[in-house]
């Protein structure tokens, strides 16, 4: 087998119809062909003790090294990003320093592709959007800078951007470059599964002209994530990661004001208990293919990915029927292969805790259906795609972030309540309808309380700019990623954003 990749990032390789081509076996040596370093392959981190960083498709295979910030580290990071004069620079100059930056990281897809394929165990086709919405994020934060902010504006900082391991380049970059536009220093601090992409990618911000004080890569665990935020001269805090860290940073942040006697802004993005409703006029193959890939693209891992199908008594059976048939399709095991449609979980303590739901849903009852690992997927955490029957909502419970699907019937002239109940799940981020009837995709969209609403496609992959992103109840505080109000919350004072 063989993919085909922009061939402008492969200069030689393209072929007639301007594609480059790899083959599978290159594409599974991609890592070591790029590693910048010999040995263990990349490190992030300040000196000290060194943990390995493991592969999640492949955990035999160490991927770099990575030291973890002490306490009094932390602290020194903040004493050098606060005495920063970013703040001085012109927003031209930030803007222009961000389109560098895209363009150097889009000449490094390969090495970033690779290193998303080995550190956060992404599929190819996953790798390549994970390269591209950091580049967009970059391009558009930067145009965005230059049309709603001013010379005259005070950025909040300095900033903590938490980010998550499910995109390990994309919310790290994503976060990172819009509060430096706005004039902020910046501790990023990445997941503690993923810091190796992320120090690559401080690394070439660096290079596109980003003061190494005005960007400092903060590597750690949740202590580390507690003393950025505890520190009292952090000024805000962009996290995407779990409703209860944002609500633990939340309830910190309300210990302090700024030093002119404002709230401490937070901007958070958090889980999501994403629904799609199906009526009885859907195309079930349509239905189905959106279904697989909303709730089992990335092993589900995504803050986006569905966790409820709610299909309409008249087509249950035969969605169910077909749904399963494709669940049987799925190519589930090492993601360096090109067949790969889910890879892993990102470590064996996730692989645990969604096997145990599924375990107890089983004993309580429900019917469940699961796909069949590949052969030689041994090596690595991976959690067989599964579909789980509920008989009513309420057995659906906390979000579980991985390859599971909860599927429960509603009836005709049940709409308006099964909406409701959706909504009474508390969270606001995405939800899907499937149905050829204008009035009904209307009332859904009217009577639906999230973030995003996707309408007869799948319901992941937001891209930046065209699909703002972001949820709101217990998904989220706003403003949208990718999203034209995004940079206001980032400097101080409305009166300093321009209205467009
Ligand atoms: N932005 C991602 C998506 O839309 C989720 O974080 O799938």
């Amino acid at each position: 087998p063989q993919i085909a990749l922009p061939k402008a990032l492969y200069p030689g390789r393209e072929n007639s119809s301007g594609m480059a081509l790899w083959d599978e076996s290159e594409l599974g040596r991609l890592g070591e062909v790029f590693a910048r370093h010999t040995g263990d392959g990349w490190t992030a981190g300040p000196d000290g003790e060194r943990q390995p960083i493991v592969n999640p498709s492949d955990t035999r295979d160490i991927v770099g090294q990575c030291a973890n910030f002490t306490v009094d580290q932390v602290s020194d990071a903040v004493a050098r990003a606060s005495a920063c004069g970013w703040k001085d620079t012109s927003v031209e100059e930030r803007a222009a320093v961000l389109e560098r930056a895209a363009d150097l990281i889009e000449a490094e897809t390969p090495a970033l592709m690779a290193l998303a394929m080995r550190e956060a165990g992404k599929t190819a086709a996953n790798a390549v959007g994970e390269v591209r919405e950091a580049v967009d994020f970059l391009r558009y934060y930067a145009v965005q800078a230059r049309e709603v902010l001013t010379d005259g504006h005070a950025p909040v900082g300095p900033v903590a951007a938490i980010s998550p391991w499910n995109f390990p380049l994309a919310i790290f970059i994503g976060q990172a470059s819009a509060a430096l536009v706005a004039g902020n220093t910046v501790l990023a601090k990445p997941a503690e599964e993923t810091p190796l992409i992320a120090a690559e990618a401080v690394r070439l911000l660096h290079e596109a002209g980003v003061p190494d004080d005005a960007l400092i890569l903060v590597t750690g665990a949740g202590d580390v994530g507690a003393a950025l935020v505890a520190d009292e001269r952090v000024q805000g805090v962009v996290f995407t990661g779990s409703t209860e860290v944002a609500q633990l940073i939340q309830a910190e942040l309300s210990k302090r004001v700024s030093p002119d006697g404002r709230p401490i802004p937070l901007i958070a993005e958090t889980g999501g208990q994403n629904a799609m409703v199906v009526d009885s006029s859907a195309l079930t193959e349509q239905v189905v293919r959106d279904v697989v890939a909303s709730a089992f693209d990335s092993a589900g891992q995504r803050c986006s990915a569905l966790r409820l199908l709610c299909l309409q008594d008249d087509v249950y059976d035969t969605t169910m029927e077909m749904l399963r048939g494709a669940l049987a399709e799925l190519d589930i095991g090492p993601s360096t292969r090109l067949c790969c449609d889910v890879g892993p979980v990102i470590s064996t303590e996730a692989r645990e805790t969604i096997e145990a739901h599924i375990a107890n849903m089983e004993a309580a009852g429900c019917r469940v259906e699961r796909g069949a690992l590949a052969e030689k997927a041994a090596h690595g955490t991976y959690v067989a795609p599964t579909v789980i029957e509920l008989d009513h909502i309420g057995q659906l419970g906390r979000e579980v972030f991985g390859p599971v699907l909860h599927v429960v019937r509603w009836k005709r002239g049940g709409l308006d309540a099964l909406i409701e109940s959706i909504n009474a799940l508390g969270y606001g981020l995405t939800f899907g309808v499937h149905s050829r009837i204008d009035d009904f995709v209307a009332r859904c969209a009217d009577r639906i309380e999230v973030g995003n609403i996707y309408v007869n496609r799948n319901m992941i992959g937001a891209v930046v700019g065209v699909q703002p992103f972001g949820g709101c109840g217990l998904s989220g505080t706003g403003p949208k990623a990718g999203g034209p109000l995004y940079l206001g919350r980032l400097v101080s004072g409305e009166d300093t954003v321009r209205r467009v």
